[in-house]
């Protein structure tokens, strides 16, 4: 007969699932910075519906969109989904998991109880006609990404995922590492070989910016591992060595320019002309990096309003500038003449499919791309994590929290069972 409730770390028997969980989970009430909008409480844990999973989440990886969810901007997610008829009136974050499928849906098929996985954050109905129509379903209508727009994610003992969701965790890495890298991983992996006519190839020039951070050290490794050459950007000289360890030919420091931000008007000569001389700097500058004047066939692009206008400006003829956030704002400015002259591309991408979330596994397995784990939090340290990442004080790479798990370096259950706790 399992326990109404287990402490953290308190391993129930296999496939025993209590009526409550620990969650450190959000509420309206705290939106703000999220040392303070995360808290640990104990919920219910999820019911599963035929398709689903229930994971006993060991480890959990830390991502910018649980920032915004803590801050309750640019969307309340909670309000969200009240407003589809969900009744919960707290956020459970988390779109990283390595863990253990505790209990599944009668018509799962693809995992079992006692698996040991990693899980993707996208969700969609399974039974979506454009789906079945073999439309990717990251561009349907019912795709959500997990432990942000959905709640139940990794921030607590258990999280109700999509069997789907669920990918075999690499056996030689640890609980933190394999929860540390599906989500920037996938993302990245999407940008890069998910667009046809612009997929990463051997000897493409590649322009990464944030590259020392989540997203950034994976397209590093993705660009490497297919043969192109890297040119990392980042915001400090201490970053440079990260970056080419990874793999990237040349680093490029943010901070010798100033002309980001959006574009001047066109009509506005000397403020035109002005830009103009940053973007051509930086443009030398990446040719110097790159040991050879080439501009870049794949601009891979989050920091979005103060960085595009530059971005389309270097990329090459026939080349796509690949987008997949604005962490610094939404307007995207560019010059259209040298948009449609040079005939680039500029594509919107959204984290990944089943094939790419596989795809980014399989390179992990295959020792070609490392999850970049910097540190390790406790569970307790949630929201402190979550305000690292608010300040951009973070390390460079990814960060995990332990969540069952309670000590760092445990591969898998029977290990984790003989451990004892180290807090
Ligand atoms: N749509 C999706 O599927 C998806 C998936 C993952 C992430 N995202 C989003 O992508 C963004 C980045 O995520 P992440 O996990 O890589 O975050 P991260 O680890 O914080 O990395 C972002 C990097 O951006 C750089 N940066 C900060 N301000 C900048 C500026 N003004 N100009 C240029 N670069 C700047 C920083 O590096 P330097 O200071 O070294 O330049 C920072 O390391 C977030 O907004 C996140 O929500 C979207």
């Amino acid at each position: 007969m399992p326990k109404e409730i287990y402490d953290l770390g308190e391993i129930p028997d296999l496939g025993d699932v209590p009526e409550r969980m620990f969650a450190e989970l959000i509420r309206p009430e705290r939106y703000g910075e999220p040392n303070e909008a995360f808290a640990r409480e104990d919920v219910p844990v999820p019911e599963i519906g035929p398709r689903d999973v229930l994971v006993y989440v060991m480890a959990a990886g830390v991502n910018y969109n649980n920032v915004w969810a803590a801050l309750g901007l640019p969307v309340d997610v909670i309000a969200a989904r009240q407003k589809k008829g969900e009744k919960e009136d707290f956020h459970i974050g988390g779109s990283d998991a390595s863990g253990i499928v505790w209990k599944v849906g009668k018509d799962v098929t693809s995992v079992k109880v006692g698996d040991e996985v990693v899980t993707h954050c996208g969700v969609w109905d399974p039974d979506c006609p454009l789906i079945a129509a073999g439309k990717d379903p990251m561009l349907t209508p019912t795709q959500l990404i997990w432990g942000y727009e959905t709640n139940w994610g990794s921030f607590a003992q258990f999280t109700k995922v999509q069997d789907h969701q669920c990918l075999p965790k690499p056996p030689e890495l640890s609980w933190e590492d394999a929860a540390a890298y599906m989500l920037v991983g996938a993302t990245a992996y999407r940008m890069l070989h998910g667009w046809a006519g612009n997929v990463v190839s051997p000897g493409d020039a590649v322009l990464i910016w944030g590259a020392a951070g989540g997203l950034g050290s994976m397209a590093i490794q993705i660009a490497k591992a297919a043969g192109a050459d890297p040119v990392a950007v980042v915001g400090g000289e201490d970053k440079f060595e990260y970056c080419k360890k990874l793999g990237a030919v040349g680093v490029i420091n943010r901070r010798d320019f100033n002309h980001w931000g959006m574009l001047p008007h066109w009509k506005d000569d000397a403020a035109y002309r002005e830009w103009m001389g940053g973007a051509k700097k930086f443009g030398k500058a990446f040719w110097e990096a790159l040991g050879e004047k080439r501009s870049p066939s794949i601009v891979f692009e989050h920091p979005g309003e103060a960085t595009i206008p530059t971005s389309v400006f270097v990329c090459d003829t026939g080349g796509m500038v690949v987008i997949c956030a604005g962490t610094t704002g939404y307007n995207a400015t560019l010059d259209l003449r040298y948009h449609w002259m040079r005939q680039k591309r500029l594509q919107g991408s959204h984290f990944a499919n089943d094939d790419q979330a596989k795809g980014i596994n399989d390179l992990v397995i295959a020792g070609k791309v490392d999850p970049c784990l910097a540190r390790v939090f406790d569970f307790s340290e949630t929201g402190a994590c979550h305000q690292l990442m608010r300040e951009n004080r973070h390390p460079n790479g990814n960060m995990a929290i332990l969540v069952n798990a309670r000590k760092r370096g445990l591969k898998n259950l029977s290990e984790t069972r003989a451990a004892p706790s180290s807090s």
